[in-house]
């Protein structure tokens, strides 16, 4: 089979390719349009994140509570520390999400896989392998884009997060105190199961565990910390599926309280 030319930069989509490369790129640009605009939307619009005893992963942990301004709002006692205060500015609207859960969202936009995804499929630089892209001068990731480089302290938030995300599935197990489990308990430990998997399977997580050693087993022990780090590896190569399905149930997670407390869905559990 002869070798795929290069094509040149400018004729955007030019390809010797026969496959149909175009379609993860499109996919790509349709998904991350269609669920990051959902939770934006929902950041800037926080009702009915709450239905006793689940929270919205959108507004979870929830430092303020906007229960006035809100149907459906997370009760005063139980945000860290109560209701939204005077001094928040009036045209910022008094969302949960500004506060602690836009690390996670940082924590996304840096990832070195969601990287790859939407320089293809936003900046076309170039749209896939051997295929026409964008003309510019190749920079790396310099400027503006060094912001990139974020990405091992945003980890650092991740971690935080995904510990109040596990609290809150816990103690999805318990309203007015009476143990118990719902649909709504497992939804959202799966998202809490399935964030974690994306999280240890961050390069900069595996590289944290492991990357500074130059031999696990020199010694010939087979060490706890050798068994974490092959662990972090499995789910490192499938971090872009990790990447996906963890995207989705997040949504899935917050329309499925958001129905619930809008009364449009009923929750099965053992508490009624
Ligand atoms: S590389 Fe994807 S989360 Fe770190």
């Amino acid at each position: 089979m002869p070798a795929l030319k290069f094509p040149q930069r400018g004729s955007i989509g030019s390809t010797q390719r026969s496959d149909r490369w175009w379609v993860a790129p499109a996919a790509t640009a349709v998904g991350l349009c269609l669920l990051f605009g959902y939770l934006t939307f929902r950041a800037f619009n926080p009702s009915h994140v709450w239905y006793d005893p689940y929270i919205s992963p959108t507004v979870a942990p929830p430092v303020f509570t906007a229960e006035s301004a809100y149907p459906g709002s997370v009760p005063v006692e139980l945000a860290w520390l109560g209701a939204f205060p005077a001094w928040w500015p009036g045209f910022i609207p008094q969302s949960p999400a500004f506060l602690l859960p836009w690390m996670a969202l940082a924590f996304r936009l840096t990832c070195y896989y969601y990287r790859g995804a939407y320089y293809k499929a936003f900046f076309l630089t170039p749209p896939s392998c051997a295929v026409g892209g964008r003309r510019q001068r190749y920079r790396g990731e310099t400027r503006l884009f060094l912001i990139q480089n974020l990405h091992r302290y945003t980890l650092y938030g991740a971690l935080f997060l995904i510990v109040c995300l596990w609290w809150e599935g816990v103690s999805a197990f318990f309203r007015n105190g009476q143990f118990g489990i719902g649909v709504g308990t497992v939804v959202m430990l799966v998202n809490a199961t399935l964030l974690t998997a994306y999280i240890f399977g961050c390069h900069s997580w595996r590289h944290l565990i492991g990357g500074r050693l130059d031999c696990f087993t020199c010694d010939g022990a087979v060490s706890p910390r050798y068994r974490f780090w092959k662990g972090s590896t499995w789910l490192n190569e499938r971090h872009m599926q990790v990447a996906w399905v963890s995207l989705v149930w997040v949504v899935f997670t917050d329309l499925y309280i958001y129905l619930l407390s809008t009364g449009a869905a009923r929750d099965l559990n053992t508490w009624q």
